[in-house]
């Protein structure tokens, strides 16, 4: 099947690792050849989201290695995605659609264009993420 990019790229936390990130990671798959993931370094979540991940990098990124789906893994050690173009090199990056609109990939839509990068928007799993689980965690802990 010929697919419409050839190279692609999706970055996140992939903290606790569920089903909406598999999900994410087969439909992004599904629309490239080879499939790079960024598994976001533990400094990196600390210094944008104010909290240290529940599993440290070397272990997502040993679990989303593992996925059939994906082709390579980096740690990304940055969110500029002009600067993961220059070292991943891709013709497509994708992320959930709950990004869209948001003022930050506004910008690197327009950005990746210059480079003929095309920013794929996929649809997001209802219902499920890190921080949902870390709470349900805590609750059954406490409960
Ligand atoms: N994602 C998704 N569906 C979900 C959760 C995440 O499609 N239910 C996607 C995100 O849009 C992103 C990728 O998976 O493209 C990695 O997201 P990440 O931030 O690691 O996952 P979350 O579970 O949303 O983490 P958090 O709750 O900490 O934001």
């Amino acid at each position: 099947m010929i697919k419409k990019y050839k190279r692609g790229y999706t970055q996140g936390v992939f903290d606790m690792f569920h089903v909406g990130h598999l999900n994410l990671i087969n439909n992004a798959k599904a629309q490239c050849d080879y499939l790079v993931v960024g598994v976001n370094a533990d400094d990196l979540v600390k210094k944008y989201k104010s909290k240290q991940p529940v599993i440290d990098e070397d272990k997502r990124r040993y679990i989303v290695e593992n996925i059939k789906a994906v082709d390579e893994t980096i740690i990304a050690q940055t969110l500029d995605k002009k600067a993961q173009l220059d070292l991943v090199g891709f013709d497509a990056i994708f992320i959930g659609d709950d990004w869209k609109g948001s003022a930050r990939w506004s910008e690197t839509e327009v950005e990746l264009k210059k480079y003929g990068v095309d920013v794929v928007y996929l649809p997001r799993t209802e219902g499920i993420s890190s921080t949902n689980l870390r709470v349900v965690k805590d609750e059954r802990i406490s409960g």
